[in-house]
């Protein structure tokens, strides 16, 4: 599979802090990676590097090839790599519709001056036509004009991620796409991403292991800025410095582990 995604020795320092140590992954084509690690060990400040949020303090990356290390987010976009937040990052003032078509326009590149951005925008069918396509595949359609502060915070995470897919991606990355939803959000979700998979690359970060570790082909783990340990998720869940990485810590799946331990 071609190499979709590379990190080459990519560090984040904040002052004294190493949030992010050199750090090398490869990201194949259609492969659905996963992240894993403690708390603060890295994980988002590795994707605020890779969508272009924060600069590297050093390290190069590249995305299809191409070198991106300084080009801005939203050519990253542009380039098909897109990403969700940890913490659900929409409009609530506007409706869910609002929210979809405005994400498309802002990546439009023709729409380079605010005349063009109010008068076209909302006129433009392939705009309407990815944003209905997305609205559809996360099940939000009876939502379309529901004001987005009114959804539950399950159907805000599937509206972010419905924003994500409005834009075509082809490198999707989720920030713990699950946390702080319920049992029966956390099965949408994860259905949605079941669903999606074969057509895209996926990268995402979670501490529910047990959840996603049927979904992921490979689990990457980071601990204080590294990358400790990375392979098949059931071989890398039993690896000794993962186990030590997460002791004690509670964000743990402790019952994967002990799943694992008594296999
Ligand atoms: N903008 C920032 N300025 C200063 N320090 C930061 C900044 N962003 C992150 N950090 C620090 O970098 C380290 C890594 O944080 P990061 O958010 O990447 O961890 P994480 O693995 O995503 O953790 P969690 O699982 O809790 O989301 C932490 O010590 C954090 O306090
Ligand atoms: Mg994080």
């Amino acid at each position: 599979m071609p190499e979709i995604l590379a990190a080459e020795g990519l560090s984040k320092h904040f002052g004294g802090l190493i949030a992010v140590n050199k750090v090398n992954l490869s990201i194949k084509k259609g492969e659905v990676a996963g992240i894993i690690g403690p708390n603060g060990s890295g994980k988002t400040t590795f994707f605020n590097l890779l969508s272009g949020f924060f600069p590297p303090t050093e390290g190069r990356m590249f995305l299809f090839g191409e070198e991106i290390t300084h080009m801005p987010p939203y050519q990253r976009v542009m380039k098909g790599m897109v990403r969700t937040f940890q913490l659900v990052s929409v409009f609530n003032s506007m409706s869910v519709w609002e929210n979809l078509v405005l994400s498309g326009i802002r990546f439009k590149e023709r729409y380079t001056s605010a005349r063009k951005f109010f008068f076209l925008s909302t006129k433009d069918d392939e705009i309407q036509e990815n944003c209905l396509k997305a609205l559809r595949l996360v099940g939000l359609e009876s939502h379309a004009s529901t004001l987005t502060s009114e959804l539950s915070y399950g159907s805000k995470r599937l509206l972010e991620i419905g924003i994500a897919l409005s834009l075509n991606p082809k490198l999707l990355l989720l920030d713990e796409p699950l946390s702080g939803l319920s049992d029966v959000e956390i099965s949408e979700v994860l259905n949605l991403l079941h669903r999606i998979k074969s057509d895209l690359t996926l990268v995402i970060i979670e501490h529910k292991l047990s959840k996603i570790v049927n979904l992921v082909d490979r689990l990457c783990v980071m601990n204080e800025g590294h990358i400790i340990c990375e392979g098949n998720p059931n071989h890398v869940l039993c690896d000794p410095s993962v186990r030590e990485c997460y002791w004690g810590k509670e964000e743990i799946d402790q019952g994967l582990l002990q799943e694992k331990a008594s296999a």
